[in-house]
């Protein structure tokens, strides 16, 4: 017998807006996300570019309205000495990338490069900080050299390097996975080590630093109890949660070649996110009952095999509709927490992990994660309308998920936007959405969809899959009913 998923929607008192913030990415010096993917050098290339950066690229992340952007690490920011990344390209040392695959790093995109970069695409950048094998001189240094604006030693070699004002950089992460790659230390000593970089981390030009610190690994709960409990929260902005969306870290399946009980592993992973975030909230409801530190997931997204031939620590992995399923019930996730999660990044923007574009040479494709953060942008500093969900099961074997997730808000323009998923690969799901007195009048919308979950953009067929005019939803009066397709994305505008 077939249910009728019941979603109400109403105004609330409690005016929570949705940090646009919530939409950022990340990217890191790994694989083909920095070198190919973002930057392909001044010289020797056809492709169009802008002081050695993809113009393509630039022109897609603009049309996402992409917030902030995280670099330079993940694990690489904890072996990233910032001072071998600027001056002269020619005469910058070189390193070797010793988390992702040992090639050889050659330093010419550095923090200028970057921050240009967020200047182009209007997007706030988001600095990790070495902790792990830096010093706390080190990371002052670079904090005055991107922040200070009078006479000193690092904004006079700032200008030698030709910038002259500030960029005022406000998001600092101090450390990246302290708990592994950046140090596998204790909680107890990172809160200890925290307190002393943040304290030498200066607040500049009258703007004060956002500084985050790093998270804990998904459901290692005592991590942020310590973190709560031992920093002191006028040096803490914002503490952070990594997830990844892997059903088992030693055998974590194709990203394009899965079968079902993959694809609803990757599911329960991804609807995990849920009881993280409401855990970890809750500790920190204990140290911080006003909400005024930030829950960041700065690391969230499908993790699988890398692409056949590919090199295993390049990550780079293909995007499906699969892919678009996890990107949907996620920003849902963190949209109905808005009033803790004010933050997240996406890993990685660009050909590494469940990125929103991948290039091959002077192609470049969108995947469907992008079409979903597309369709999903005008939830960005929009008023959370909170939702009340009964959705029908997804069964598999002997195990079940919720088919719909969904959540709404409401833009500085009047506009109504609800977003919602059905997760069931094979069922349709007809949805009667209670609209509790809005007054509203017309519906519009779009979707994201495709004949099977394992379908994505090729670079010879890269518009398969895209977002087309959705026609499966009627209003009266009160009342809207919703008729979702099987795994499908789909947000709709009322007015
Ligand atoms: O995003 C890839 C890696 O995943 C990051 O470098 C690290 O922080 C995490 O373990």
């Amino acid at each position: 017998a077939f249910a009728q998923n019941q979603l109400t929607i109403s105004t609330s008192s409690e005016n929570v807006i949705i940090d646009k913030h919530i939409y950022g990415h990340f990217a890191e010096h790994l694989g083909r996300c920095i070198y190919d993917g973002i930057y392909v050098g001044e010289k020797n290339t056809k492709i169009p570019n802008q002081k050695g950066i993809r113009n393509d690229l630039v022109d897609a992340l603009k049309k996402l309205k992409i917030p902030n952007l995280r670099w330079p690490g993940g694990c690489f920011a904890d072996t990233y000495h910032w001072k071998d990344g600027i001056g002269p390209k020619g005469k910058r040392p070189s390193m070797v990338n010793t988390w992702w695959g040992g090639v050889t790093e050659d330093n010419s995109f550095g923090t200028h490069d970057f921050l240009d970069l967020c200047e182009r695409l209007g997007a706030e950048p988001y600095l990790a900080g070495n902790v792990g094998s830096g010093t706390v001189q080190e990371l002052t240094e670079w904090v005055q050299y991107v922040n200070f604006e009078g006479k000193s030693p690092m904004s006079n070699l700032r200008q030698e390097n030709g910038r002259a004002k500030p960029w005022n950089v406000k998001y600092w992460g101090v450390g990246n996975e302290a708990w592994g790659c950046g140090g596998n230390m204790k909680p107890e000593y990172y809160a200890n080590e925290y307190r002393k970089y943040a304290t030498f981390m200066p607040d500049g030009n009258g703007a004060k630093l956002f500084r985050i610190a790093s998270g804990a690994n998904s459901a290692d709960y005592n991590w942020t109890e310590v973190l709560m409990r031992d920093i002191p929260h006028e040096l803490l902005a914002g503490v952070a949660l990594h997830h990844y969306s892997v059903t088992n870290w030693q055998k974590k399946g194709p990203s394009t070649e899965f079968d079902e009980k993959q694809y609803f592993g990757t599911m329960k992973q991804a609807l995990f996110m849920e009881e993280l975030v409401q855990k970890h909230s809750a500790i920190m409801d204990k140290y911080d009952p006003k909400k005024k530190i930030a829950l960041v997931v700065d690391e969230w997204g499908g993790w699988y095999e890398v692409e056949p031939g590919t090199n295993p620590g390049f990550l780079y992995q293909q995007n499906t509709i699969r892919d678009a399923m996890i990107a949907g019930v996620t920003l849902n996730i963190f949209h109905n927490h808005a009033d803790r999660i004010r933050m997240a990044n996406l890993a990685q923007v660009v050909n590494v992990l469940q990125s929103v574009i991948l290039t091959k040479g002077e192609k470049m494709i969108l995947t469907p994660t992008y079409h979903v953060m597309e369709m999903y942008n005008v939830h960005q500093d929009a008023t959370l309308l909170p939702v009340q969900l009964k959705s029908n099961d997804y069964a598999f074997e002997s195990d079940k998920l919720k088919a719909v997730s969904a959540s709404a808000s409401k833009d500085k323009s009047g506009l109504t936007h609800v977003s919602l998923v059905n997760i069931d690969p094979k069922k349709e799901q007809d949805i009667t959405v209670d609209l509790k007195g809005m007054n509203l009048k017309t519906v519009s919308g779009r979707v994201l969809s495709s004949g099977k979950l394992q379908d994505y953009n090729t670079f010879e067929n890269p518009n398969k899959i895209h977002p087309v005019t959705f026609n499966g939803a009627s209003l009266s009066g009160n009342q809207l009913k919703v008729k979702l397709p099987p795994a499908s994305v789909v947000v709709l505008e009322l007015k």
